[in-house]
């Protein structure tokens, strides 16, 4: 017999991705789905899944162990964030208010308002209060079914402030259930006071944050943001190049309001994703292909933004992309950390299919975490990671939009939400 301190049994619909690495083209789609399922863990790992029956033979509860009941509802692995900009103070309501009387998100930036509204508010935030803004953001997305997330700074623009909120990200996510990538992005805009001399802005991301972020391991992944409004792509790259010799991963925010070369930059340094998209060019699709850089597609992003132009789920899948759904959460142009709704998005305006989004909502995204092998589905082996939606198959998750429907959220094989409500904890 196997032996569980967690069972989750009568699971009306178990979907899952399979596998440890990114699923591609037309394996995207295709989840090992079970009904009448159950799931097992112990010591924080998957050790069943399979049938209810087989469960009955195969599985026994140790005495103190916990079995629930899922009876109507659906398990999914627990969803992989891989696109947030976690750790700001402010929200820009006003500036929203003012894109709904038509103007443009380019036009509030290029009058210092966007990013440079939140580097104010962050700069002037505490260590302490920034921290606890992380945290009740990590709550949140807890209670809505996220389990792993991407963190990302660049709201400090400041040697000392970008390390300020990579340090309220390290204590923010202390002993929080959300598991957490924190990612460097010093290169996300030129701050107000290096405008007229951008070159030393960019010595200074090169030579002085990133070494001190490198030696306080307060970054797994660097990012850099390519736009008329940010940086050249000559610029990026001198960033991406200098974390890569400093031992960081890179990423990129490549092509988003332009087309402008950045999913070929980000293939070529090996970036372990190109995100955003919106405007990329077929040789961009090719060269993410052909590296397995992963393209993390941000749709409600390009829903809040109200732009016309959306990222070419389709061609990105059918090249061999591994393609990913992420929250891009940030008070400018992604203020919800609703996983939930991205899956309903990715769906209704990228077309991508239910299973498709399931995929780049979990392993997907894991891979592009650097984490496929440890977590993004439920299989034995992998971290018990998975959450309990109150709803009888999965195609409910995205038909009966808007609705609050997660449950029950295992995280590394603890029950951390229970009722849909954060379960007291240590
Ligand atoms: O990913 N593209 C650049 N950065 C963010 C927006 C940040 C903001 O507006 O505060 C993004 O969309
Ligand atoms: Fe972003």
């Amino acid at each position: 017999m196997i032996e569980a301190d967690l069972a989750v049994v009568g699971i009306s619909e178990l979907a899952t991705p399979e596998g440890r690495s990114a699923r591609l083209g037309s394996d995207l789609g295709r989840l090992r789905t079970i009904g009448e399922a159950a799931v097992a863990c112990r010591g924080g790992r998957v050790v069943f899944v399979g049938t209810e029956r087989d469960f009955r033979r195969e599985v026994a509860v140790a005495r103190g162990g916990r079995t629930l009941d899922a009876r109507g509802a659906t398990v999914l692995p627990g969803f992989v964030d891989a696109h947030t900009h976690l750790p700001f103070a402010g929200w820009r309501e006003s500036e929203f208010n003012e894109r709904l009387q038509g103007a443009t998100y380019s036009q509030i930036a290029a009058r210092g308002g966007g990013i440079l509204s939140t580097v104010a508010a962050t700069r002037a935030a505490s260590l302490d209060d920034l921290a606890l803004l992380t945290r009740a953001r990590l709550d949140a997305m807890l209670l809505l079914g996220t389990t792993l997330a991407e963190a990302k700074s660049g709201y400090g623009l400041s040697t000392e402030a970008e390390i300020k909120q990579l340090e309220a990200v390290r204590l923010g996510a202390a002993g929080h259930p959300v598991a957490v990538v924190p990612t460097f992005l010093g290169a996300h805009t030129v701050p107000k006071e290096r405008r007229e001399d951008r070159t030393r802005y960019v010595d200074e991301v090169v030579s002085e944050m990133l070494p001190e972020i490198s030696r306080r391991k307060l970054a797994v992944y660097a990012d850099a943001f390519v736009d008329a409004h940010a940086f050249t792509s000559a610029e990026a790259r001198r960033v991406l190049e200098a974390a890569v010799a400093a031992g960081l991963g890179v990423r990129l925010h490549a092509d988003q309001l332009a087309d402008d070369g950045s999913a070929l930059l980000a293939a070529e340094l090996h970036a372990a994703s190109a995100d955003h998209l919106e405007h990329v060019s077929d040789a961009g699709i090719e060269a993410l292909a052909r590296v397995g850089t992963a393209a993390v597609l941000l749709p409600a992003s390009t829903f809040f933004l109200m732009s016309q132009t959306k990222p070419p789920a389709r061609r990105l899948i059918d090249a061999g992309v591994p393609v990913v759904i992420a929250t891009d959460f940030n008070p400018g142009t992604c203020p919800t950390e609703a996983m939930g709704a991205v899956l309903e998005l990715a769906c209704l305006s990228l077309s991508l299919s239910i299973d498709e989004a399931i995929a780049a909502a979990t392993l997907n995204a894991a891979y592009a975490l650097g984490r496929a092998a440890e977590t993004g589905s439920i299989e034995v082996g992998k971290r018990a990671d998975f959450v309990i939606h109150a709803v009888p198959n999965r195609y409910h998750l995205v038909y009966r939009f808007g609705v609050r429907r997660v449950r029950t959220v295992v995280a590394g094989g603890k029950v951390v939400v229970e009722e849909g409500q954060l379960s007291p904890r240590a």
